[in-house]
């Protein structure tokens, strides 16, 4: 068994699979018809931790209470059957997003509307079971996100029996079979454990695994970033195929905007716990406007061939327990100005996007 024989499918049967998805799109979508409204909404999602010192210490070294303000309102939309994908640095509150819809954090503050349901409302009850069905999440690390004592049938088939999609053994294995072909896997590798594979081999058995209950929503964290840059590709290009053939709706997760450039359809920029600009793809490859946003596009080689001088990534992500006062970015800005310093630019509609600058709203870049 080898990365190759997951590799894409041909161009005809990508052909095929779009022909598909465009003649389902003239049937009626699963689930209660909701218009034009989208699959995932989030309005004003917020997630605080308490990291204080514990209690006695307080008392004793007169230390105050500590919140972090992981992430700290951020609304978006994403449509059905479309990819969201979410940027920033290391510890710019992702994958607490990631965790706030897929229902492992309640939230501090905020919404967030599945299918037009209040999921977190939804999650409490006896049809929060079925809800997580509907949910699903993909983890960075394929090497810890999948238990080394199971064999690749327990992992993959373990959703099916939890969620009594099967019952008979035999089911389960034909249903186990067909999932590791959909990931380009042949079935008898259900029979092997997590370390008979390589890393992309692994992340592959996690899509499956993801795919059992038969997901809308794939909440994707940083699924390619552990892997060799070839082996990233095949595994994108796996879930490309896997939205086409599938409809899915993605929420994908990455630190790398090369990677994002290849998945999405939307893009968000997050900054110290908030959205600071939010476009389409194409707008923001072409046209970034954050100032933060055209950094991380100058890190990367060969991206931007516009003849303008590159900043290259400097400084580094302020401590989000004592952030800066204003723009939290302005310690790292070349725009900035008093303003910036003081006063907090909000998310707002600017040319058909979405942006928090001062600097952009005024003109000034
Ligand atoms: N369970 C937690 N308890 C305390 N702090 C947390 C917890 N999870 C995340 N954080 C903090 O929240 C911030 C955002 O983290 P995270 O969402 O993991 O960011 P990213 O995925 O963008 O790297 C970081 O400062 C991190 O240390
Ligand atoms: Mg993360």
């Amino acid at each position: 068994m080898n990365e190759k024989s997951g590799e894409a499918p041909s161009k005809i049967d990508i052909q095929a699979m779009n022909d598909v998805v465009n003649n389902a799109a003239a049937l009626p979508a699963a689930g209660p018809l909701t218009g034009d409204k989208p699959l995932v909404r989030a309005t004003d999602l917020a997630r605080t931790f308490d990291v204080s010192a514990p209690w006695l210490n307080r008392v004793l070294e007169g230390k105050p209470r500590q919140l972090l303000r992981a992430v700290d309102g951020v609304s978006f939309d994403i449509a059905r059957g479309t990819t969201l994908a979410l940027v920033g640095e290391s510890g710019c509150g992702k994958s607490t997003v990631a965790r706030l819809l897929v229902g492992l954090y309640a939230p501090t503050r905020g919404e967030f509307e599945f299918d037009g349901q209040d999921a977190h409302a939804v999650f409490k009850t006896p049809q929060g079971h079925h809800l997580r069905r509907r949910i699903q999440m993909i983890f960075q690390d394929p090497y810890a996100s999948l238990n080394p004592r199971w064999t690749v049938e327990h992992i993959v088939g373990e959703p099916l029996l939890e969620h009594g999609i099967v019952s008979a053994s035999a089911d389960l294995k034909v249903k186990v079979g067909e999932l590791l072909k959909s990931v380009g896997l042949a079935p008898l590798d259900m029979l092997k454990y997590p370390h008979q594979f390589s890393g992309g081999q692994r992340q592959r058995i996690s899509i499956a695994r993801a795919l059992a209950t038969e997901p809308e929503f794939l909440v994707c964290d940083e699924p390619t970033s552990a892997l060799d840059v070839s082996v990233q590709a095949q595994v994108l290009n796996i879930m490309k195929d896997l939205q086409k053939q599938r409809g899915l709706t993605y929420l994908f997760i990455s630190h790398n905007l090369a990677v994002v450039r290849h998945v999405s359809d939307t893009v968000g920029v997050m900054y110290l716990g908030r959205l600071v600009e939010l476009a389409p793809k194409k707008t923001l490859f072409e046209h970034p406007r954050h100032p933060y946003t055209r950094m991380l596009l100058d890190a990367i080689p060969d991206m931007r061939q516009t003849g303008r001088s590159r900043t290259p990534v400097q400084g580094e992500v302020p401590n989000p327990l004592n952030p800066p006062p204003g723009c939290a970015f302005n310690p790292r800005c070349p725009h900035v100005n008093d303003r910036c310093r003081t006063e907090r630019p909000a998310l707002s509609e600017w040319q058909g996007i979405r942006i928090a600058c001062h600097a952009v709203q005024e003109g000034r870049i």
